[in-house]
């Protein structure tokens, strides 16, 4: 399928219709946008601020920043002096000044197919201040961390957005993350409330959340932070589904709560679930139902407060730099740093990437099927689309259950028009061939979008060909956690594309190529990715630790944000990211470092010393494959790896799973007692060339290792 030229000389242009009408209509019209806003950044950014409501205006320049570590602090600060509330912008002024309130903002797809609800902005918005008064109810104030751990639900973006109206900031930690790691994030932005449900299926994975989240409270007790309530939404209760989002809640009390049988507390189920079908009669009846331990002194029913409230709130009026919310992304030394973003610069942000890399239209069905757990969720499911008024998807299942066609089911179900997903669902799906993908029409679809990691040329071609029928622009989006959007990106109408390359900067996006002594590199040329000044959306903190955030992103190379991935410019000028060059592995196009993983090992009893490294894999990009040397007189055997599979999943979450563990009797080391990570990619990937190992303190360790490697036939 792929043709027989290289990459770089491999050039596809989006059809003209794709032009008609688009924000960004082509190539020239990009460049001189592109030069706009690199020298007067206050107009080009302060004309996309038109849009939004301020409720007080800025003052002073646009972005004001410091980027040199040796010039004193780095900051960066956008739109000082205004003030507004992005609630309020991405609902209220869609509802009243854009009249949309009737415009649906989400389809929401459940896991079973069959299960759906329809969202309007004005459901949305009523629903919004319902739980805003909820979160003050329970005391929340702004400037307050609220943690939420919850499946995709609409109710999700509810508690999102409910925070984001009172000025509280919200740290979402994905559903699929260990109850471990869920403390140690709590624990870290010293959240006062948790929002989370009773349960949700993956496929036909019964997750027990509420279980987790009790694990999660009571290590926080055990470490001595005490976090006292928990709001949890009823989703697999019958309950929940009569009153939804859509109607107006009645006004009754949560049965749950006015049962006197309830046990105080305890692992006994506290509502007993009427076994349930779905109007396509097809699912839950016989399937396991979540076991919810209810503490009445901590947990709150959702359901119940919702009732109660009122569904007019006010929104707090925020400074621009004030903080929206916290993300956590695993950080090489191990410890997940907690991404800050504020207010008013990610708005922008977000909306305009959003606008313009999906060259979005106004009767456009737009679908990401990312995690709202994850930034591209955050972006490009919450407040991008929302702030542009779109109608969205929501998607809670996965795209092999029940089939593997169920992502082309849902795409002309709704008449999908800009579709946004990650390489590795698409190596994935690729493994079944085309038939799944053309038993559906998929003629909605305009605009195919990539994050993640690097999409392969031949991933990028069955991509173009068989799920667009080489009608649709691939956008392939690089951007991280910390960048808040898109920063290196093709335009869908503009930028004439290249398999396997993210294309240019972004607007406002000062991309350069630095080599080891940080000096800038100039046309052909391959090295560090770094930037040279800030964007709207870029992070301004590491939370509680600004000295890691200068640390981690500034101190390589004094006056640029380093990125962490390496890239290549080619003839054209086009960059080409070739991944990452520090101690971080990207596993499914979810960030993992290595040095979490080798503690989590570390952590088993029988584990003396662990290197983990990241071996190539064809749908995931990269998998985990660790090396232990166990401790004097402890076996290795089966039952052992099972358990440190275990040890690593309960630390760190499913998506940390090892995929291979070899027992390393010892590991190639310096002669200064370093472990050679380079030596032992080629161990676990096959390779026998090692390169330079004149430095190893003993090379028999090498032959030893290579010996005994784990799945040599895959
Ligand atoms: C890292 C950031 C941004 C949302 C998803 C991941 C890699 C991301 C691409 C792309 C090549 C990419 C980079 C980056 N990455 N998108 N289109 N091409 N690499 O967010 O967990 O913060 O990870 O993902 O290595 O640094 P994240």
């Amino acid at each position: 399928m792929i043709p027989d030229k290289a990459p770089e000389d491999d050039v596809f242009h989006a059809a003209e219709e794709m032009r008609r009408g688009a924000h960004v209509p082509t190539f020239d019209t990009f460049k001189e946008m592109y030069m706009q806003s690199i020298e007067d950044p206050d107009k080009f950014w302060g004309d996309m601020a038109k849009d939004f409501f301020w409720k007080t205006k800025h003052t002073g320049r646009f972005l004001d920043y410091n980027f040199d570590t040796t010039k004193g602090d780095i900051f960066i600060k956008c739109m000082e002096g205004a003030s507004t509330n992005i609630c309020y912008n991405v609902l209220d002024r869609n509802v009243r000044d854009r009249k949309l309130g009737d415009k649906v903002a989400f389809y929401w797809e459940g896991n079973e197919p069959g299960d759906e609800l329809t969202v309007t902005y004005r459901e949305l918005l009523t629903s919004v201040c319902r739980f805003a008064n909820v979160l003050k109810s329970q005391g929340v104030k702004k400037g307050d961390r609220v943690a939420i751990y919850m499946p995709m639900v609409v109710e999700l973006v509810v508690a999102m957005l409910a925070c984001a109206r009172i000025g509280a900031v919200h740290s979402i930690v994905f559903a699929g993350f260990s109850a471990e790691s869920l403390c140690d994030r709590i624990v870290d932005s010293q959240c006062s409330l948790l929002i989370t449900a009773d349960g949700f299926y993956r496929g036909d994975k019964l997750i027990n959340l509420k279980l987790l989240a009790d694990e999660a409270l009571q290590k926080c007790t055990d470490k001595g932070f005490s976090l006292e309530r928990c709001i949890v939404l009823k989703h697999l209760s019958k309950e929940a589904q009569e009153i939804s989002l859509k109607s107006p809640p009645a006004k009754r009390p949560c049965p749950d709560l006015q049962n006197p049988s309830l046990p105080l507390h305890g692992h006994a189920c506290c509502f007993s679930f009427v076994q349930q079908e779905t109007e396509t009669g097809r699912v839950r009846k016989t399937r396991p139902v979540p076991q919810v331990p209810w503490n009445p002194q901590v947990d709150k029913c959702w359901h119940a407060l919702m009732a109660d409230s009122s569904d007019e709130c006010e929104p707090e009026w925020c400074a621009s730099e004030d903080p929206l919310f916290i993300l956590y992304t695993s950080g090489s030394t191990g410890k997940p740093k907690g991404v800050l973003h504020t207010v008013s610069g990610y708005m922008l942000y977000t909306a305009a990437t959003f606008k313009l890399v999906f060259d979005h239209r106004p009767d456009d069905i737009y679908w990401c099927t990312a995690d709202i757990g994850w930034i591209t969720g955050h972006s490009y499911i919450t407040y991008g689309p929302l702030a542009n008024g779109a109608t969205s998807v929501l998607f809670e299942g996965l795209p092999t259950y029940p089939d593997v066609s169920r992502i082309w089911e849902i795409v002309d179900k709704y008449h999908v028009s800009k579709f946004y997903t990650a390489p590795t669902a698409i190596r994935m799906l690729m493994k079944y061939g085309s038939e799944p993908v053309q038993k559906y029409k998929r003629d909605s679809l305009k605009v195919l979008g990539t994050v993640g990691e690097p999409i392969n040329p031949e991933a990028w071609h069955w991509y173009f060909t068989v799920v667009g029928d080489g009608r649709c622009p691939i956008v392939d989006t690089f951007w991280q956690t910390e960048t808040g959007g898109h920063v290196m990106t093709p335009l869908p109408a503009a930028t004439p594309m290249k398999p396997g390359s993210a294309t240019f900067p972004f607007f406002g996006v000062v991309p350069a190529i630095l080599n080891e002594s940080g000096e800038e590199l100039e046309g052909t040329s391959e090295g560090y990715l770094v930037f040279k000044q800030p964007w709207p959306g870029v992070m301004r903190t590491v939370f509680g630790n600004h000295a890691r955030f200068e640390s981690t992103y500034f101190k390589k190379f004094p006056g640029y944000y380093v990125t962490g991935d390496g890239c290549r410019r080619d003839k054209d000028g086009y960059y080409w990211i070739t991944g990452r060059i520090d101690d971080m592995l990207n596993v499914s196009g979810h960030l993992l470092s290595t040095a979490e993983v080798e503690s989590a090992l570390v952590g088993h009893e029988a584990v003396a010393e662990a290197a983990v490294v990241g071996r190539p894999h064809p749908v995931k990009g990269e998998s985990l494959y660790c090396f232990v040397t166990l401790r004097d007189g402890v076996n290795y055997n089966r039952t052992l790896e099972a358990q440190l599979k275990k040890q690593v999943r309960e630390k760190i979450g499913a998506i940390a799973t090892p995929d291979f563990i070899q027992d390393a009797p010892a590991l190639p080391k310096t002669r200064s007692g370093k472990i050679m990570r380079r030596v032992l990619r080629k161990i676990a990937g096959g390779e026998r060339d090692l390169g330079d190992i004149s430095t190893l303190a003993d090379s028999s360790v090498v032959e030893q290792l290579f010996h005994n490697r784990c799945g040599a036939g895959e």
